[in-house]
C-alpha cells in the first residue's frame, strides 16, 4: 500500500510574493543592504506555482538574477522600487506574502559620483524607508490575505505580535537568528502568530520543507 501526501491547493489564486534584501546607493558603488538571500521567497513561490496558484515574485538583489522561474518575477533593487510593484501587484492578489528584508532607512542623498575619502569623518543621514506591509496592510481589501515576516532578537513574541497588529496583517512569521535559523542558513524554524493570538510553530527545517508546511498552515488556518 502507498500513500501519497494531498496538499492543499492554491488553483485560481493570484499570489504576491516579495523576498530578498533591498539595497538603498550611496553613490554609485556603495549601498546599504543586507544579507538576505530571499530563499524563503523563492521557495514559497516554487510551492504556491506547484500547488496551482497564479504566482508574482517581487525580488530584490539576490543570486537569483538570471534564473527562469515558471512564475512572474520583477527584480527590484530599492524599497521604494519594491513597494511601487508591489502595490501595483497587490491590486489583484487573494494572498500576499511580505518575506523581504526591506531596509528601513536609505542615504537622504545619493550621490552621483563616488565619494572620494577625505581627512574628515563621513557622516551619511538616513530618512526612513516607507514600511511595504504596514502600506499593503491600509489598503488590503475584504478577503485578501496579508502575510508578513518578524525577525526578532528580544521580547520575540510581543514584538512579533506588534508588527501583526501594526500591520494590519493576518499572520506574521516569527523568525529567531541563530546558528541554524534565519538569514542566510539552508534550514530554518519559524513560528506562525495569527490575530486571534494562536501560534503554530515548525520544525528545524530546510527552507524548501518549511515553505510547504507554512502553506499548509495558511490554507488550513486562514480557510485560504
Ligand atoms: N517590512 C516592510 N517594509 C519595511 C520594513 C519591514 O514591508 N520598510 C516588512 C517585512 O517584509 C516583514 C515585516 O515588515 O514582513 C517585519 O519586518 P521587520 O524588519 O521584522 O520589522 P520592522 O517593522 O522593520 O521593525 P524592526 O526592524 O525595528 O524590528
Ligand atoms: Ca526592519
Amino acid at each position: 500500500e502507498q500513500f501519497f501526501a494531498i496538499k492543499s491547493s492554491l488553483a485560481e489564486k493570484k499570489v504576491l510574493i516579495n523576498g530578498g534584501p533591498t539595497y538603498e546607493y550611496i553613490d554609485p558603488v556603495r549601498f546599504i543592504g543586507n544579507h538576505s538571500s530571499g530563499d524563503t521567497a523563492v521557495y514559497l513561490a516554487w510551492e504556491a506555482h506547484n500547488r496551482g496558484a497564479e504566482v508574482t515574485l517581487v525580488l530584490g538583489p539576490t543570486k537569483y538574477k538570471n534564473e527562469n522561474f515558471p512564475f512572474a518575477v520583477k527584480h527590484v533593487t530599492s524599497a521604494r522600487e519594491m513597494l511601487d510593484e508591489c502595490l501595483q501587484l497587490s491590486v489583484n492578489a487573494n494572498v500576499v506574502i511580505c518575506s523581504a528584508a526591506v531596509a528601513d532607512y536609505r542615504p537622504k542623498v545619493t550621490y552621483d559620483q563616488k565619494i572620494k575619502k577625505s581627512d574628515q569623518n563621513l557622516v551619511i543621514e538616513l530618512e526612513k524607508n516607507p514600511d511595504i506591509l504596514a502600506i499593503l496592510g491600509q489598503s488590503k481589501r475584504e478577503q485578501q490575505l496579508l502575510i508578513g515576516f518578524a525577525l526578532e532578537t528580544e521580547n520575540q513574541f510581543e514584538n512579533a505580535r506588534k508588527k501583526l497588529l501594526d500591520k494590519n496583517a493576518d499572520a506574521i512569521v516569527l523568525n529567531s537568528p541563530s546558528q541554524t535559523t534565519g538569514f542566510s542558513t539552508p534550514t530554518n524554524q519559524v513560528t506562525v502568530i495569527f490575530r486571534d493570538g494562536t501560534t503554530a510553530a515548525s520544525q528545524l527545517v530546510l527552507k524548501e520543507k518549511l515553505a510547504s508546511w507554512l502553506w499548509d498552515t495558511f490554507i488550513n488556518t486562514l480557510h485560504l
